[in-house]
């Protein structure tokens, strides 16, 4: 059987991004360039900083995946590229990248969700199982999403204000926490005890979407009261209840979403699931609900391009084509 090769690009955010995936589940190469030292001095990733270093990334990334995987430009089956969302001067980069190669070689080009990408990131382990539920969680989205078969997906549930990996980083700036946040208040929290009582959002009842500001604003606020009152505050304690509240909600929804679609197969996506208490607690309510469990190994739960090239090989197989006028879409939505 002749293979099929399909050469991934990702920039949308603050990675600069290549890789090849052999018949959409074997990885040939991955090729990370992250940005995270050159934004932590900011607090956080500066778009026109993550744009220049993308253009200056780009080429020589392109060239490291091909290398690695020793596959040859006019070898690929595709070329798959996130299309959004995502910062949109970063996606540009990205785009405008993979429409050169495929101009220059005559490679079909593929337009990739990112979020469909990260859903794909588990297919790199172990086939996906349909149907499906996946919770995505990542700095943009929190989101819960049914796939009943390759390509096709239903929005059962999203986040109506912060994302719960940008509830992470913010309430790590305040603990004086270098930036990204998450891993620091996951590591932070294993030192502590959940013993503030932070509010969850369930939202109306039976309700899968998600809210993060007020248990962000919570956690600020109880901070302010014990400074004014000249009190220490136990920075582990705080770290280990604010994310219990966080994993506590993610996990029942996540469950509640897949018993409702009758689903037996649960996929945990994005820079979020690399949260121990998150994947720990997830882990042990589906062992107790009969559910298969599929997380991504830790260095595919963030931003990469071997999750676009997997979710880019199955449009492709699909008959999905994008022209030379394919663009950046910021806000692009997958369903
Ligand atoms: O998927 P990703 O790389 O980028 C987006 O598409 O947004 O996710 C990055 C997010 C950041 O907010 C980061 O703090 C969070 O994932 N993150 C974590 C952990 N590792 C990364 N949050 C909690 N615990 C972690 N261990
Ligand atoms: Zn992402």
């Amino acid at each position: 059987m002749k293979k099929c090769w399909v050469l991934g690009i990702e920039t949308s955010c603050d990675e600069t991004a290549a890789a090849v995936v052999e018949n959409g589940d074997r990885l040939c190469s991955n090729v990370i360039s992250s940005q995270m030292q050159i934004h932590r001095r900011f607090g956080g990733v500066v778009p026109e900083v993550a744009s220049r270093r993308h253009v200056e990334q780009i080429t020589v990334i392109l060239q490291q995946a091909l290398d690695e995987a020793g596959v040859r430009q006019e070898e690929l089956s595709a070329i798959a590229v996130t299309q959004g969302p995502g910062l949109v001067g970063a996606l540009l980069i990205g785009v405008a990248a993979a429409k050169a190669l495929s101009f220059a070689t005559g490679v079909p080009l593929v337009g990739v969700h990112h979020i469909a990408g990260h859903i794909y990131a588990n297919h790199l382990v172990k086939p996906l199982r349909f149907p499906l539920v996946a919770l995505v969680v990542s700095g943009g989205h929190t989101e819960l999403i049914h796939m009943p078969e390759h390509n096709r997906f239903e929005r059962l549930g999203r986040t109506r204000d912060d994302a719960a990996g940008e509830a992470y980083d913010k309430v790590a700036r305040v603990l004086g926490l270098p930036y990204p946040g998450g891993p620091e208040i996951d590591r932070l929290a294993k030192q502590g005890t959940p013993v503030i009582d932070f509010p969850r959002a369930w939202l109306e009842p039976g309700s899968l979407d998600f809210s993060f500001s007020g248990l962000k604003s919570a956690v600020i606020n109880y901070l302010h009261n014990a400074e004014q009152r000249g009190e220490r505050v136990a920075k582990a304690d705080l770290a280990a209840s604010f994310q219990e509240a966080v994993v506590e909600v993610l996990t029942e929804k996540a469950v509640r979403a897949a018993r409702n679609k009758g689903v037996h197969n649960l996929v945990l996506a994005g820079g979020v699931s690399a949260n121990s208490a998150l994947r720990g607690s997830l882990a042990a309510r589906c062992q107790r609900e009969g559910i298969h469990l599929s997380s991504p190994p830790l260095e595919l739960c963030t931003d990469n391009a071997a999750m676009i090239a997997a979710a880019g090989t199955y449009r492709f197989l699909d008959g999905e084509r994008a022209g030379l006028e394919l663009n950046a879409e910021p806000n692009l939505k997958l369903v």
